[in-house]
Order: structure tokens, then sequence, then C-alpha cells
């Protein structure tokens, strides 16, 4: 089965095929085998189909938005190789979807990749939230995407953020500082920051109380 051939999946990322690997090469270190891992905006699902090939012991719930939750279960019918549950939807700011999630079993980790800057700061608040109400104490929320940072601007980060705003005023490019003091306020450790190709981060967040 061709899995990275975009004709197969809809909704396709050209960006998800580009950075699958080198996020894979960072992020297993933290995702021990028959971990059971909640993704938030699972898009396509091409991360989830290329990291449980990687690691087939995953248990992976993909979640999305009402109106792209179809189009992913149906590739993640076609393309999967092993059984993923059924796709559940969720809106970070609804909380009878989050409630849903708080009532499926317990995640050792939380994770998303290029959805901080489209939804709302508000969105990433209750992102945060979500991380404290499903992760158990030592549970860790993975965070993959572009953050402005104020001692090492990063012009391309910038322009992205403005062309964002241009388009939904609640959208951006996230500070760093306002990302990390949201986890502490929930209850977590900033674990690490790893640089990723094209100025993107991986950020690591440990839940150290409940
Ligand atoms: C650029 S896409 C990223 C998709 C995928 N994670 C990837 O890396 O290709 C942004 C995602 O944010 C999701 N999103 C936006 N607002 C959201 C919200 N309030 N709650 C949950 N997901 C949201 C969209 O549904 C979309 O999947």
């Amino acid at each position: 089965m061709v899995i990275n051939d975009q004709t197969t999946y809809l909704n396709y990322a050209p960006a998800a095929d580009r950075n699958k690997q080198p996020i894979w090469q960072v992020l297993q270190a933290y995702l021990p085998s028959n971990q059971s891992v909640l993704e938030v905006a699972s898009g396509s699902g091409q991360h989830a189909l290329y990291f449980t090939q990687q690691n087939p012991q995953l248990r992976w719930q993909c979640t999305e938005l009402s109106d792209a939750r179809d189009a992913l279960q149906i590739n993640l019918n076609e393309l999967s190789v092993s059984k993923f549950p059924p796709v559940k939807t969720l809106d970070v700011l609804n909380d009878y979807f989050v409630s849903e999630i708080k009532a499926l079993a317990s995640f050792d980790c939380l994770y998303t990749s290029n959805s901080l800057h489209i939804m709302s700061w508000d969105g990433c608040l209750a992102f945060m939230s979500l991380a404290s109400q499903v992760l158990p104490e030592g549970g860790v929320c993975a965070i993959y995407g572009p953050f402005l940072y104020d001692d090492q601007p990063v012009q391309s980060n910038i322009d992205f953020s403005a062309w964002l705003k241009e388009r939904n005023p609640e959208s951006g490019v996230r500070d760093i500082k306002e990302v990390e003091k949201g986890f502490r306020e929930e209850g977590f450790e900033f674990l690490a920051d790893h640089a990723m190709p094209a100025n993107n981060r991986l950020l690591i967040f440990k839940k150290s109380s409940n």
C-alpha cells in the first residue's frame, strides 16, 4: 500500500509529509511502546498513520472538527494497516466534545501539530486546559509548529503570523512565553524545546501536578 501518494488522501497536507519524519525522530523518545496518544486536530491523518507505522504498539486516538471528521475517518479506513479507534469530533472550545474525550480511556500523551496558530488564543488556552484534564501526572504534551521568540526573531514566522491575522484576526503564530505561561498555569513543566526544520519547534510539556 502506498501511503505517501497525495492522491490517496482527502485533505492531503504536503507539509505533513515533509515534517513527519523529523518530528518522529524526536517524538519517539517521548512515546515508549504501548502508549496511548490523543491527537488534537489530526487533519488528514498523515501523522497518525506514519507514527503508528513506525511504532505499531501505539494506541492513537485521532480527533478533528466536525466538518473535517468524515474525511479523516475515510483516510484511516482506506489507508491504515492497523486498527484505529473511531475518529472523535473535537473542538477544544466546545465543552460537550471535551467531556466526551474525557470520558474515553486515559491518555499518556497529547499531541498536536500546526494547530495552535490556527485556533484562537482562547482555543489555545482551552487546549492547555484539555491537556491538564486528560493527562495524568508525568503525562506529556507535544506540540509541533512555529512559535515566536523575542530574543531570536525569525522574519519568516513574523511574516507568516501577519498573513494568518489578515485572513483571521484570531489566528497567529504564538509567543513562546505566553504558551509556556499558559501551560505552567495548568500545572505543566516546560521539559524541552526542540528546533526543527523550516524554523519550526517541537515543544514538550510534562504534567507535574493535578
Ligand atoms: C493547519 S491544520 C493542521 C492539521 C494537521 N495537524 C497537520 O499538521 O497537517 C490546523 C488544524 O487546526 C484545527 N483546529 C482549528 N480550530 C480548532 C479548535 N477550536 N479545536 C480543535 N481543532 C481546531 C483544524 O481543524 C485543523 O485540523
